[in-house]
Order: structure tokens, then C-alpha cells, then sequence
């Protein structure tokens, strides 16, 4: 049978660019339908992928017209693992030292760029039929417009919202340069508080909408997490569905991950992983829990609140390895936190495979997220045998379980809650961590549990394809 042809569109995708979540996704998910999809995801061809190293070629070149001005685009593309993938180079878009702007501080012209992004996936569904396009976040939410307006393109479009907190807005004067007319300047389709809100684009148009997980997708209907998009998305929620993310298993997998010193099916065989991290950071003592906290220095991520509860941690029998990048101010705070405490170190950076060698060798994975659309660093966790210790938000509640309740059948991992957002919770947490890990056989049992957990995409996939298959009627 003809596999039908699915567009998948995303600002980056893993492994050629990465600065979140969404990249791992974008790699992921159109894997996982690939056996039931003609699958090709499109992605703009940024100065820091390596051409070489993935073999990127360029297919060919077209315009497109955007406010009156001509763009030239060149599409270029590329196979890998079984998966196809195409590339816009746009110098406006393209050439950049970041994909965004630096941490914390958008691009001046991201409207411009961005919208030039959505304008060449129209494009691509003008030249190619695809039956769906999957789009994602603010950065091609416009397609879902664009597709709209275009009576030649049958495309149904599925938008999908991976955090609500970054919706793409800006000053309403951009609205000619990007060759959108004022009547989508309205409070129904594109305006928000006298800005544009490219977000609301795809709440509006999009045939469906998703997010990624059931508990976040009813969160963002609530002032506390809607971002002040709550009400409006209440009025499209008839099109709005919870999909939990999955992992990639194959790579997120101990037994035979090459990043690790030793590969292991058991939480036993992390001891290796644990001396060698230990090492890498500096750290002493083997025997003690080893806290790690992975992710990016950013608000969402509970950053203040890691901060102010360190000084008390580095207090407990135990070590704690941190691992991220983002805000400069958290970055000071927490480098000088490092040098103070003998227990407590830090790497600067993104590092792939040192983030996995940190699953390995972890006891337990730290989460404190204010607010989490899914979260994928839990279920890594598990893969590798760490517990989580999490917040009770949004995707963290549908993968973890409390380790307290713990039972053998059930099919969900089990980890530590973080009661409130608060430092005192969050000690408490990691002092719960602590105990539980000094009743050895109960600890490898949760961990050995959890690392047999399924959090792949199979049953997620099935719920996507449902919906397209929906749309398609
Ligand atoms: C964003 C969210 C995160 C989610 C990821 C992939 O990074 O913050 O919770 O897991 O997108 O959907």
C-alpha cells in the first residue's frame, strides 16, 4: 500500500539543531510514523548544521513573495536513518550565531524570518500535495493562515503547541512586511493586547490542535498556565487534544548506549557510569546519592528555586552534578553556588552524550519545573534507571507516579513529588530521595521497575494518526 505523504514542519530538529524538547520530538515522532506515513520533515538549514557531516545537498531553488518583496529560497535535503528531511537556506533566516537570539532576548527581526519560514512550507505544500502538514510552535503557526487563504492547497494542517510561554509576539507593524492583511488584525484571529500573536494563528486556523500531554492541554484552559491565551483557547477547545510525547528508545537505551563507559540492564551495572561521572565533575564519594539536575537555566525549569534550595541540599549526604545552559544571570549564581560547596559541581553547556552519561550514572534526576508541557528528561530518567524527583505540572503528572504507591504490575514509573513550588518542598523531595535510597533493595527495585517501563512513541503515534486519519475524511 502507498503510504500518503505528511509534511512535518519544525524550527529544529535533533540531530542537526537543538535547543529544546521540540527537537527531540521533531526527530522522533516522524520516526515513529514513518512506517505509516510518507514522512518528510522540513526544518530552515541554520549556519550551525553540518552540511558535511549530513550530507545536505541542494535540490533546487524558488521564490517566494512575502509583502511585496521576492525571496530567493533554496531547498535543499537529505536522508537519514530512513528518514527525509528538507532544508530552507534564507540568508534572513539562516545566518545567525543562534537559532532565536541570544538566551533570553529574541532576534529584532524574528517576525520576519519566521514568517519567511512559514511562507516557504506553503510554498512546498503549493508544489507537493501532502495530505497533512504537522506544524509546531510559533515558528510555522502562519502555515496554518497561509494554508487558509489559499483555495489550490487541500493540505489539512495539525498544529501542534509544545509550551505555550513562547507564542511568537510582536509589534504590529510587522504586519505588511509579512504580507499579512489587516483584517486578521482582530481579537478572533491574529491580535493580543495591541501586539501580533503568530501562536494564535495556528489555535485559529488549524484543522486540530494538540499539545503534548492530556494534563497540559487541560492546564492551558486555566489562568495559571493559559499565558493569557486561556480564554481564547477555550473557544477552539472543540479541536484541542492531549498527546503525551514519547522518547526514542532505541537511543535513550543503557543496554547499548556507546556514550556510556559500561552498558547496563540493571540499575547494578550504573556503578561505572557513577565513578566516571563523578570523576568528570570532580565529585567524591561513590557510595552517597548522586543528585543530577539536566536542562536548560531557564525560568520554567524551577532555575530559582534550585538555587535557593542548593546551600540546604549540599547540607545531606549526597552529591549533585549540574548540567545546562541559558540565562547568563542563572549561570553566575549557579557557577558560584559550585565553587562554594564541595559536593555540588557544574558543566556549562549542551552536551549530548555527557547528558546520558549523567542518566547513567545518576540516583536521581531533579525536576522542579514550574510549569512542564510534557517534559522529556523524566522519561530518559527512567530509561536509564534514575528516579525523578518532579513537580506536580502538566506532563510530569501523566509519567510519574509516586514512589510511596508503588506496585509492581502498574506500567508507570514511579519517582518523588515535589509537593508546591516551593524550597521547602523541594528539600523535602530530595530529602525523601535520600532515605529511600539508604533502603538499598526498595531503590533498585523502583529503578529496575521504572528502566522496564515502555515510554516510546507506539501508543502516542497511534493517537496522532487517528487524528490525521480524521482530518483526512
Ligand atoms: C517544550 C516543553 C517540554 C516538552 C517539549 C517537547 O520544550 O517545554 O515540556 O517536552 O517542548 O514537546
Amino acid at each position: 500500500m502507498n503510504k500518503k505523504p505528511l509534511l512535518f514542519a519544525s524550527s529544529e530538529v535533533y540531530p542537526f539543531v537543538k535547543t529544546g524538547g521540540l527537537a527531540d520530538v521533531s526527530h522522533s515522532l516522524p520516526k515513529a510514523l514513518g512506517e505509516t506515513y510518507e514522512v518528510c520533515v522540513v526544518l530552515p538549514l541554520y549556519q550551525s548544521i553540518d552540511r558535511k557531516r549530513f550530507n545536505i545537498k541542494l535540490m533546487e531553488s524558488f521564490e517566494v513573495i512575502m509583502g511585496g518583496i521576492t525571496y530567493a529560497v533554496e531547498l535543499h535535503g537529505t536522508r537519514y536513518e530512513d528518514g527525509e528531511y528538507r532544508f530552507f537556506y534564507l540568508p534572513l533566516l539562516c545566518d545567525r550565531e543562534f537559532l532565536y537570539g541570544p538566551p533570553e532576548c529574541g532576534y529584532e527581526d524574528n517576525a520576519l524570518r519566521f514568517a519567511l519560514f512559514s511562507y516557504a512550507v506553503t510554498e512546498m505544500l503549493r508544489r507537493e500535495s501532502y495530505c497533512v502538514a504537522h506544524l509546531n510552535d510559533w515558528q510555522c503557526a502562519l502555515v496554518a493562515l497561509l494554508v487558509k487563504e489559499d483555495p489550490t492547497i487541500s493540505t489539512k494542517t495539525l498544529y501542534t503547541i509544545h509550551n505555550l510561554a513562547y507564542q511568537g509576539v510582536f509589534d504590529p507593524h510587522v504586519l505588511p512586511q509579512i504580507g499579512i492583511d489587516e483584517r486578521y488584525y482582530t481579537m478572533e484571529a491574529l491580535e493580543f493586547y495591541n501586539q501580533v500573536n503568530f501562536m494564535k494563528a495556528g489555535i485559529v486556523y488549524a484543522d486540530a490542535i494538540t499539545t503534548v500531554s492530556p494534563t497540559y492541554a487541560k492546564e492551558i484552559l486555566t489562568p495559571e498556565f493559559g499565558c493569557g491565551l486561556e480564554g481564547f483557547l477555550q473557544l477552539h477547545r472543540r479541536k484541542l487534544h492531549g498527546i503525551l510525547n514519547g522518547i526514542d528508545s532505541e537511543h535513550f537505551s543503557p543496554v547499548k548506549d556507546k556514550a556510556l563507559v559500561e552498558c547496563y540492564e540493571h540499575p547494578k551495572g550504573k556503578k561505572a557510569s557513577k565513578i566516571d561521572i563523578l570523576k568528570h565533575f570532580g565529585l567524591k564519594g561513590g557510595t552517597k546519592p548522586l543528585f543530577v539536575f539536566i536542562g536548560r537555566f531557564a525560568h520554567q525549569k524551577g532555575i530559582d528555586l534550585l538555587i535557593e534550595t542548593l546551600p540546604k541540599m549540599a547540607e545531606l549526604e549526597c552529591n549533585i552534578a549540574l548540567l545546562g545552559e541559558g540565562d547568563e544571570a542563572y549561570h553566575t549564581v549557579l557557577q558560584s553556588i559550585a565553587e562554594d560547596y564541595r559536593n555540588i559541581s557544574l558543566t556549562y553547556g549542551y552536551d549530548e552524550s555527557l547528558s546520558r552519561r549523567m542518566y547513567a550514572a545518576a540516583d536521581f534526576l531533579v525536576m522542579p519545573s514550574l510549569f512542564e508541557p510534557c517534559g522529556l528528561n523524566q522519561m530518559i530518567a527512567f530509561a536509564y534507571g534514575a528516579v525523578p524527583i518532579v513537580s506536580r505540572v502538566g506532563g510530569l503528572v501523566d509519567t510519574v507516579k509516586k514512589y510511596e504507591s508503588f506496585d509492581t504490575e502498574s506500567r508507570s514509573g514511579f519517582g518523588v513529588f515535589i509537593t508546591t513550588p516551593t524550597s521547602k518542598s523541594l528539600l523535602s523531595a530530595v530529602k525523601k530521595g535520600c532515605e529511600l535510597y539508604t533502603e538499598k533493595k526498595r531503590f533498585e527495585t523502583i529503578a529496575n521497575h521504572n528502566m522496564q517501563c515502555d515510554f516510546s512513541w507506539s501508543e502516542s503515534a497511534k493517537a496522532y494518526i487517528k487524528i490525521y486519519t480524521r482530518l483526512m475524511k
